[in-house]
């Protein structure tokens, strides 16, 4: 018996996240495939390749594994460049194979989430001018109606797009991400167009669908003043925080759609959400820097006593979840986490980036927020963007040349958490006993 436990709300959605050209492989006709082509664009010239293997069906071994752990629900995307792989072409294979990866998962007793639209753009899309274009908007909204006709009785949760505005800085600001731009304006309208695109989405399901629940992934970056005593800093850290966390959410909730120095209303947007999903994985501390002209004047850095994952790519800052989660609060509604984790092939991090964060999710929901679920990122190792294989952020561990899995110590962490519906003492002791003094004092 566990002397002591942080019981999670009934009916709590615990998961993993993915996306499909992360783990699919064998991906020809997208936007992500034409960039790992050229060369520089991705760390060491690595390419997403045979992924993990999910396009051959490898996905039943790893969804297995994730629901032998005691998971019920699994977040993924399904390509839209294999479903609608030219302006005129429909491949039902494509979709029947998506069909039968969904069902297998819910036999698994996996609840699915599906994403419509994680980062990847067909290649005719692309060379139309992406989201830059907004006929887009109604491809998009075409490919979306096909799905959903497609997979509305097996598929409750929809997401129609992922991280929006890391797309866009990704893509349109310097970001490393397809098509390598760097202009505000243009960035402008790629997000405006993204705005417009996730509302049609959310129409076309709510008319097919009327019962489904619909929502984004937002990345919410936690910001703070390097100098809070500085108001340059406090001006700067808001800015950026408010173009970057809020500027999407504004129009879904009065219409009105603000970044950079423009905006315009988007009656359409209104209201188009049912849940709040939220990506949280670190935070900034911003600061006011006069020259910095090219990056809109600011600088970052980690907090100097913070913990960094491998690559230093991410810092442990588990009160920026808490305001992550405040932050989604505000919008009176469901929340799901839909991405939380970290790079840490040694797994050295993991468990205790896992438990802090996790202990301020549990917070949030015991405070009766409509906190709902979670979703770890990742189930395996993936090839993450321009990146490329040098971050791993898998509960296991994948050798992308072998397809060889092996399970990483947090794995039983988070499988002991998902089958307890809460962190208890004695898991933590078996588990991460390092962490015992931090959430267990005694
Ligand atoms: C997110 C993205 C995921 C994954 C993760 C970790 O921004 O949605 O696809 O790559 O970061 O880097």
């Amino acid at each position: 018996m566990a002397e002591a436990i942080f019981r999670f709300p009934q009916g709590f959605l615990w998961g993993t996240a993915t996306a499909a050209h992360q783990v699919e492989g064998q991906n020809k006709n997208n936007n992500w495939v034409a960039w790992e082509n050229e060369p520089g664009r991705i760390h060491q010239g690595q390419k997403a390749g045979l992924a993990c293997d999910w396009w051959n069906g490898r996905w039943k071994e790893d969804l297995a594994n994730a629901a032998q752990s005691g998971q019920n629900a699994h977040r993924f995307s399904i390509e839209w460049s294999r479903i609608q792989p030219d302006v005129n072409t429909w491949d039902d294979n494509a979709i029947q194979k998506y069909r039968t990866m969904i069902i297998g998962m819910r036999e698994m007793g996996l609840e699915p989430m599906l994403t419509l639209h994680h980062f990847t753009d067909p290649l005719w899309i692309y060379e139309k001018g992406g989201w830059e274009n907004k006929e887009t908007i109604e491809y998009f909204s075409a490919y979306v109606e096909f799905a959903v006709r497609a997979l509305k009785d097996i598929v409750n949760f929809w997401v129609t797009i992922n991280e929006p505005a890391v797309y866009t800085v990704g893509g349109y600001l310097g970001g490393g991400f397809p098509p390598g731009k760097n202009d505000l304006s243009i960035a402008y309208t790629v997000l405006s167009n993204l705005v417009k695109g996730h509302a049609a989405a959310y129409h076309t399901i709510h008319k097919m669908q009327p019962d489904a629940q619909v929502g984004i992934a937002k990345q919410y970056r936690a910001m703070a003043p390097s100098r809070a005593w500085f108001p340059p800093d406090r001006w700067i850290t808001r800015f950026s925080s408010t173009s970057f966390n809020d500027a999407f959410m504004g129009p879904i909730e009065d219409g009105l759609f603000r970044f950079s120095f423009k905006k315009e209303f988007i009656p359409d947007a209104i209201g188009t959400q049912d849940f709040i999903g939220v990506n949280y994985y670190s935070q900034d501390q911003v600061r006011f820097n006069p020259f910095a002209f090219k990056d809109v004047f600011q600088a970052r850095h980690f907090l100097p006593d913070a913990q960094l994952s491998e690559t230093g790519f991410i810092a442990s800052v588990p009160a920026g979840m808490q305001a992550a989660l405040k932050w989604a609060h505000q919008f009176n509604l469901p929340i799901y986490i839909t991405e939380n984790g970290v790079e840490d092939a040694q797994d050295r991090l993991r468990p205790a980036y896992l438990l802090e964060h996790l202990r301020k999710i549990w917070n949030a929901a015991n405070s009766n927020w409509q906190v709902k679920g979670y979703f770890h990122w990742s189930q395996v190792d993936n090839f993450e963007w321009e990146r490329g294989w040098s971050q791993r952020f898998g509960l296991w561990e994948i050798d992308p040349q072998t397809q060889k899995r092996q399970r990483r110590p947090s794995a039983d962490l988070y499988a002991a958490i998902c089958k307890e519906n809460g962190i208890s003492s004695d898991a933590v002791r078996k588990h991460a006993p390092g962490m015992m003094k931090k959430l267990f004092p005694g």
